[in-house]
């Protein structure tokens, strides 16, 4: 039995050691906004955090995250809560059909909590492994840069699940 920490709760699975962590949180958890792009680790639409560093997940065996915190993007902000990023890729309308955007908001999530107020260069250097068929990538990084330059106030580091209690 492997235990780990996913949306800041406890869980456990049965699932052998060697399942993509992608597939445990989709199928066994039924957490579905993380996506199966490659399976490869080359486009990013699987993207979680693990102990906050953004993960790609179709390659990462279950067994590897035995004891540490994983976050989804079911975990990252709620209708209610909005992550400040949600809120950007809404005002902004990032997304056209959607399918990567999840994995992009993760992401750029675990950008903004190491470095609160990157520059464009940054944001382009920490979203190269994020692929947008779309092509929504000006978007992207327009609403990136206003939640880096953003006067609002906002936790551009919580890495943390939202919970009623942040609300
Ligand atoms: S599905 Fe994981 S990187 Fe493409
Ligand atoms: S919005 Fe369609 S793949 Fe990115």
């Amino acid at each position: 039995m492997i235990e780990f920490t996913l949306n800041g709760k406890t869980v456990s699975t049965n699932d052998s050691p060697d399942t993509p962590l992608l597939w445990v949180v989709r199928d066994t958890f039924k957490l579905k906004g993380s996506k199966f792009g490659c399976g490869a680790g080359l486009c990013g639409a699987c993207t979680m955090h693990v102990d906050g560093a953004a993960t790609k997940t179709c390659v990462l065996p279950v067994g590897a995250v035995a004891g540490k915190a994983v976050l989804t993007i079911e975990g990252l902000g709620t209708p209610d809560n909005l992550h400040p990023l949600q809120a950007a890729w809404h005002e902004l309308s990032v997304p056209q059909c959607g399918y990567c955007q999840s994995g992009q908001i993760m992401a750029a999530a675990a950008l903004l909590a190491t470095n609160p107020h990157p520059d464009a260069q940054a944001v382009e250097a920490a979203m190269a492994g994020n692929i947008c068929r779309c092509g929504c990538y000006t978007r992207i990084k327009r609403a990136i840069l206003e939640v880096a330059g953003s006067n609002l106030a906002y936790d551009a580091t919580r890495t943390q699940p939202a919970t009623e209690a942040s609300a």
